[in-house]
């Protein structure tokens, strides 16, 4: 059979890894493949680098179109990131027929539904197991191991620059700031770092898996993001001590409301096996009706896992190329999508969830009793308190408390009372809790 050609747009980090692993197992993959993969033509800005990697051995050029309007070649690789010249470079490659492998996650969370559409008119495949936590096959799982099951809900830590951070804030108390410039430097980081650490990365991975677990349209502009950037290690401690990690968790979850999309440092319980995740390894969590809770754990960035992703899909491609689009799984793992409406996107305000809140208070009586009063008002339940001890020097205390579930639109209006209380010195911190048991 004849060889898959395979046309690469970038040949950076992942694009590299791609190549090197390529010829590395080629036997081992051509043989689950049924044929040879190929890359035949490289473009990339930087044409001495893709010589270097590729030793003279594919044609190079520098011109994005040479690649997608190459009739020799079956399936385009962007691997450009953006979503200026990669859309335009997909979507050119989708007209003329040949089918995508993607590892663009910004590109699919905001232009999706267009290039699905266009990919589906076309019969052509769209493929981004590489989109979504890098080497972890999630993105199969959801479509098609799962492929039974409800999906009730999931959460993941999707962002390895975050978790690294998060990680090294909590084992050596330091400040988010001292620890942002050595995730950078290890190259985990995007090329803008506040697609990292305000939550955008994760929010995009998070929109895409959402996508397939419910039948649901990219609608990227509803999902509520929040990073870590203000997040301060105080916090990390205090909820150590109750027993609890933080995480930048991307949640989505079924309601009889709607859907929840959100991504936000989140306390979780020490005891569950993501809570230890650490580095900047990814995991995600994913509940079905049917199989109860499964967890997918792995390197979510970095040029060979990425790579990893990027080949299995190729392998697909050169297995079902000539299927009837038919028989192929659908791109976001459905026949039919829901309507962009039908599944309701809750605004923030009406999610539930348990919360941490820290606030800083003189230690005087009366105090916990007007701050208790506050929250029974709006039946906002306790489920563990502490106070710290004023240092010698001071008169106000850290109290850290935390509740049972409620609604966002209840704590928030208890905030505002509480900050007005006039024993209160500054704001109160809060952050969200998931218990991630059933
Ligand atoms: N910046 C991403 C991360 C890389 O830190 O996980 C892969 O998407």
């Amino acid at each position: 059979m004849e060889s898959l050609k395979v046309g690469l747009l970038g040949i950076g980090t992942v694009g590299g890894g791609t190549y090197t692993v390529l010829q590395r197992n080629q036997a081992e993959i051509a043989n689950r493949a049924g044929r040879q993969i190929e890359i035949v033509k490289v473009a990339d800005r930087d044409l001495a680098r893709a010589e270097s990697i590729t030793g003279g051995k594919v044609a190079l050029t520098q011109s994005i179109d040479e690649v997608v309007s190459d009739p020799n070649i079956d399936v385009v690789v962007e691997l450009i990131g953006g979503y200026t010249l990669a859309k335009e470079a997909v979507l050119k490659a989708i007209a003329n027929g040949k089918h995508v492998v993607t590892a663009n996650k910004a590109l699919l969370a905001l232009h999706g539904n267009e290039i699905f559409a266009a990919a589906q008119q076309q019969g052509v495949i769209v493929a981004y197991e590489a989109a979504v936590a890098g080497g972890i096959p999630i993105i199969k799982a959801l479509r098609e191991g799962l492929a039974a099951n409800r999906i009730e809900w999931l959460a993941g830590i999707i962002n390895g620059t975050t978790n690294f951070i998060l990680t090294e804030m909590r084992d050596k108390g330091l400040a988010f700031a001292d620890v942002l410039g050595e995730a950078q430097r290890l190259g985990y980081a995007e090329a803008d770092p506040t697609f990292d650490v305000e939550g955008i990365d994760a929010a995009h991975k998070l929109m895409i898996m959402a996508g397939i677990a419910f039948a649901m349209p990219m609608q990227f502009d509803k999902v509520y993001t929040e990073g870590i950037s203000k997040l301060e290690s105080k916090d990390i401690r205090y909820a150590e001590e109750l027993g609890y990690r933080v995480k930048l968790l991307g949640i989505s979850k079924r309601s009889e409301q709607g859907v929840e999309i959100r991504v936000h440092p989140t306390l979780i319980p020490e005891k569950r096996l993501i809570a230890n995740v650490d580095g900047a390894m990814n995991a995600v969590l994913v509940k079905g009706d049917a199989v109860g809770p499964t967890l997918y754990y792995g390197a979510g960035a970095g040029s060979e896992p990425t790579a990893s992703a990027v080949i299995a899909d190729l392998v697909d491609v050169a297995r079902m190329q000539h299927a009837n689009s038919a028989q192929r799984v659908p791109y976001l793992a459905h026949h039919q999508m829901q309507a962009a409406d039908a599944l309701h996107i809750l605004p923030i305000e009406q999610i539930h969830s348990a919360y941490y809140l820290r606030l800083r208070a003189l230690d005087k009586p009366g105090v916990m009793a007007d701050i208790t009063k506050i929250l029974a008002e709006r039946q906002i339940s306790i489920d563990a308190m502490m106070q710290k001890e004023p240092l010698d020097n001071e008169d106000a205390a850290d109290i850290v408390i935390l509740t049972h579930i409620t609604q966002e639109k209840n704590i928030n209006q208890a905030i505002v009372a509480i900050e007005q209380l006039s024993a209160l010195d500054g704001q109160v911190v809060k952050l969200r809790m998931e218990a991630l048991s059933r």
